[in-house]
């Protein structure tokens, strides 16, 4: 038997116990529980998470190996606590049939790092023109639940709202990149003083919010699920909290990169900050952050975006928009959310783990470690740190804009199915 012993982890941040797994379950947590037959784990100062959940992974295969495959991005997932990743469709050809999505699950499946689960296109070739064959894909061997042309808006409205009514006999979801393109040609960077002071052109707050309210208003016609990718402004905010209010089936996602960094990154042109949405200013940083406290914005997800060298390292309007996220979104949260003390690790299990997975309906991660869960935990360090640089960053893309700083929180071990897929803690084997 599969049987592993994790000794005085803090559960949740909280008491001190011991953890037994045995297969791909959780089979006692407690004190003193028998080393018989297990290899033990010192875990004395580490916290133990549900293993993370993401919402949002770019794995880029098919078609842009060079910058990841599945199996590269599934071991930086790993490497970043995570025991699933949900990944967009907008890869070469276009996740928008039931054949790709199964290729995208399988590989997920081979590789055996973390669970993939495929999202969807909303519309055939990401062209928001036709809807994709939504019923197939979610009917398919992967079980597409959520859908979305990320990278790009659904900005018909008739068609948002065909596909909003569309994926209700599945329970299925909507993920909306939002962004209202005739007000973003040619967008660089958040229109603002930065924008103007550097020439560039700029992608108002507006473009988004327009999005989101009317999408809101539309879930809440059809009595649908909404759920609004890489929120990035205050405003976006305030509207999220009215479309709750009214009891509408709507939930959103913050990205790290939006809790941390501001336009003023773009000071040196330096492409590997910019991302769409665009970083935005200081006071949209604090309306996020205090949107993800009260739960307004329900989860943190990544959109951890890969890109070569190539589509990166040039001059700022010929880059691709996007950053890595998957290694340094824990280590993020810890930063700007948990040692100011605005989070405390229960809130970033919730919002890290299980609200994702509930949104996901994946049904076997995000559970608290207790007796006959799903063993899917990982294991942080929260006194570690560590020098984010090339060496550290897993895979052949390094478009990480926190090279050189130093963050705080080390995953030492993550478990997928009671197997571990990292492991750098200590340790002994059982008696
Ligand atoms: O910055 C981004 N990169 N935003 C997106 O919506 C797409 C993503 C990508 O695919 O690179
Ligand atoms: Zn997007």
């Amino acid at each position: 038997m599969n049987r592993w012993l994790i000794k005085g982890a803090q559960i949740m941040g909280g008491k001190r116990a011991d953890v037994l797994i045995e297969d791909d379950v959780i089979a006692q947590v407690g004190t003193q529980i028998s080393a018989q037959g297990a290899t033990v784990i010192d875990a004395d100062g580490l916290v133990m998470l549900p293993g993370l959940v993401d919402l949002h992974t770019h794995l880029r295969e098919p078609g842009r190996e060079d910058a990841q495959t599945v199996e590269v991005g599934s071991k930086a997932a790993a490497l970043g606590g995570y025991t699933a990743v949900c990944a967009m469709a907008n890869t070469d050809p276009v996740a928008d049939t039931a054949g790709v999505v199964e290729q995208v699950h399988s590989l997920g499946e081979t590789t055996g790092y973390v669970d993939v689960q495929p999202i969807g296109a909303v519309t055939t070739g990401l062209k928001g023109t036709q809807l994709a064959e939504l019923g197939a894909m979610a009917t398919s061997a992967a079980k597409v639940t959520i859908f979305s042309d990320d990278g790009h808006c659904v900005s018909d409205a008739n068609l948002m709202r065909r596909a909003l009514e569309y994926v209700k006999a599945f329970d299925g979801i909507i993920a909306q990149h939002a962004e209202e393109p005739t007000l973003t040609h040619g967008a660089q960077l958040h229109e603002g003083v930065m924008s103007a002071k550097l020439g560039l052109v700029g992608w108002p707050a507006v473009a988004e919010e327009a999005i989101i309210a009317r999408d809101a208003l539309l879930a809440g016609h059809v009595n649908s699920r909404l759920h609004v990718c890489h929120v990035s402004t205050a405003g976006s905010v305030e509207i999220l909290r009215w479309a709750k209010r009214k009891g509408w089936k709507v939930t959103a996602e913050v990205c790290p990169h939006h809790l941390l960094l501001t336009d003023e990154s773009a000071q040196g042109y330096d492409p590997v900050y910019k991302v769409n949405p665009p970083l935005r200013t200081a006071s949209d940083v604090e309306a996020l952050k205090q949107g993800l406290v009260d739960g307004v914005i329900d989860v943190v997800a990544t959109d951890h975006a890969p890109h070569t060298t190539e589509d990166k390292e040039c001059e700022w309007a010929a880059a691709r928009p996007g950053m890595l996220g998957l290694q340094t979104a824990l280590p993020i949260v810890i930063k700007t959310m948990l040692e100011p003390g605005l989070l405390d690790w229960d809130d970033v299990a919730l919002r890290c783990s299980k609200r994702p997975a509930q949104i996901a309906g994946l049904r076997r991660h995000g559970h608290d470690p207790a007796p006959n869960a799903p063993a899917n935990i990982t294991l942080v360090d929260p006194a570690g740190s560590w020098q984010v640089g090339a060496d550290a960053i897993f895979g052949p893309s390094k478009n990480t804009p926190y090279a050189g700083m130093t963050l705080p929180g080390v995953v030492q071990t993550t478990f997928l199915n009671g197997r571990p897929t990292v492991l750098d803690a200590q340790l002994t084997e059982g008696i």
